[in-house]
């Protein structure tokens, strides 16, 4: 089969690759309908999060149909089913399982012994995401193994577009989660740094959340006027050098009562001189993680406000702003998306039309086109928000 294959640094390749097998009784095989690339994945194309291997199949936002059914699974799945493919894998049966804890669960990651070191305990396997977290084959690809499928998968219906669908893997329930995480209150005013796919998604879950104003922050136009369609008031951090001033001119002085980073370890700045230092420290391996929205967040967030975090870090960083954070009495949410958790309500709602997800899909793309589109995707060029690939 064709897929997209890690080769290093910013070298992404559509080669031929052996077709996936069941390996284990609770395995199926897809073919794959569609699949997407996601700010995650740029992570790994840029090299900023450790654990690639040359040959490595990408991707993690997958559906199709199933092809194969492995001897365990067949109570749960036929062939011919449609399926959504969380981009977490999920074993169903271990203590954080049971409590819908599904990115942290405790049994998929076979690489346990390295999630183990890098993150002290081992979190939940991932498709297409290094190592750290299982070294599971990805998505961008014309079929796919799903490991533990019986309790990963999503089953759903015929006859709904694969576009409306394709985002319950992961950027719509992973900015569900993040406003859900905001405890909003009707009085709230909650400022999403980041427009990606992810900002955009937590933007409008903020809303359908019922927050009073939805700030957003980005530089990108287009990406800044999708916020907007969204019903953001939107910022523009380029024309703005000082975004936890302006914040607080919003808000009265008093701060966002929510802050929500959708934008994790590679956020840009211009000029500021803690972004110069953490671009010093990525570079001379001192640190990994880019902080300066966190920074902001910590500095502008109202006293005993929340700070969401779906933004993926992956290491360490430094110059966190613990002292404020501490005596403002700020609570931390984050983590990688308990897909499972939302996605029968959120399904819901998109079959009852109160949201259609495929807003925000500017390309859709062959699987020879994937090597390129990571690119365009990367560089914001040609008015690129959301890729989607027809394999
Ligand atoms: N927690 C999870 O489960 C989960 C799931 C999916 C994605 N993510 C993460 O969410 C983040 C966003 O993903 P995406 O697909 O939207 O990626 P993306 O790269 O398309 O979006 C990031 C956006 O942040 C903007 N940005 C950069 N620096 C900024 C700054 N200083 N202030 C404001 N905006 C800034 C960029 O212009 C860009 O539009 C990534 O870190 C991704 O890894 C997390
Ligand atoms: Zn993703
Ligand atoms: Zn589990």
């Amino acid at each position: 089969m064709k897929a997209l294959v890690w080769r290093g640094t910013q070298d992404i390749r559509c080669e031929t690759v052996p077709d996936p097998e069941i390996e284990d009784a609770r395995d199926v095989v897809i073919k794959v309908t569609s699949c997407a690339i996601c700010g995650s994945d740029l992570h790994l194309y840029d090299h900023f999060m450790p654990g690639m291997k040359s040959g490595d199949i990408m991707g993690h936002e997958t559906m199709g149909e199933v092809v194969e059914v492995g001897s365990a699974a067949k109570s749960k799945l036929k062939v011919g089913d449609r399926i959504v493919v969380p981009f977490t894998i999920i074993c169903g049966e271990c203590d954080q399982c049971r409590r819908g804890n599904f990115s942290v669960c405790e049994r998929s990651n076979r690489n346990k012994p390295l999630g183990d070191a890098a993150f002290g305990h081992t979190t939940a396997g991932l498709f297409g995401y290094t190592h750290l977290t299982g070294g599971y084959a990805g998505g961008q690809a014309e079929y796919l193994r799903e490991p533990f499928s019986d309790a990963t998968h999503i089953k759903v219906p015929q006859g709904i577009d694969d576009d409306k669908l394709l985002f319950l893997t992961d950027i719509f329930p992973t900015g569900w989660q993040a406003a859900v995480q905001c405890d909003i209150q009707p009085t709230d005013t909650v400022v999403n740094w980041g427009c990606g796919p992810v900002g955009q998604m937590a933007i409008r879950s903020a809303i359908l959340l019922g927050a009073k104003r939805v700030i957003a922050i980005d530089r990108v136009p287009e990406r800044l006027a999708m916020a907007e369609a969204g019903g953001a008031e939107v910022i523009n951090y380029d024309e703005e050098p000082n975004i936890v001033a302006r914040l607080n001119d919003m808000t009265d002085g008093k701060g966002p009562e929510k802050c929500i980073d959708s934008v994790g370890l590679e956020a840009h700045a211009t000029g500021a001189v803690d972004a110069i230092y953490d671009r010093v420290q990525q570079a001379t391996l001192m640190a990994t993680d880019r902080i300066h929205v966190l920074r902001q967040m910590i500095m502008v967030c109202r006293p005993a406000g929340v700070l969401s975090i779906p933004g993926v870090y992956g290491g360490i960083a430094d110059k966190f702003p613990i002292g404020a954070l501490m005596n403002k009495g700020l609570t931390v949410r984050t983590g990688q998306t308990h897909v499972n958790r939302w996605t029968d309500d959120l399904l819901r709602r998109i079959e009852e039309g109160q949201i259609d997800p495929s807003f925000v899909i500017t390309h859709t793309v062959g699987l020879e086109d994937g090597p390129e589109m990571y690119k365009t995707f990367r560089d914001k060029q040609d008015g690129c928000i959301k890729v989607v690939i027809k394999p």
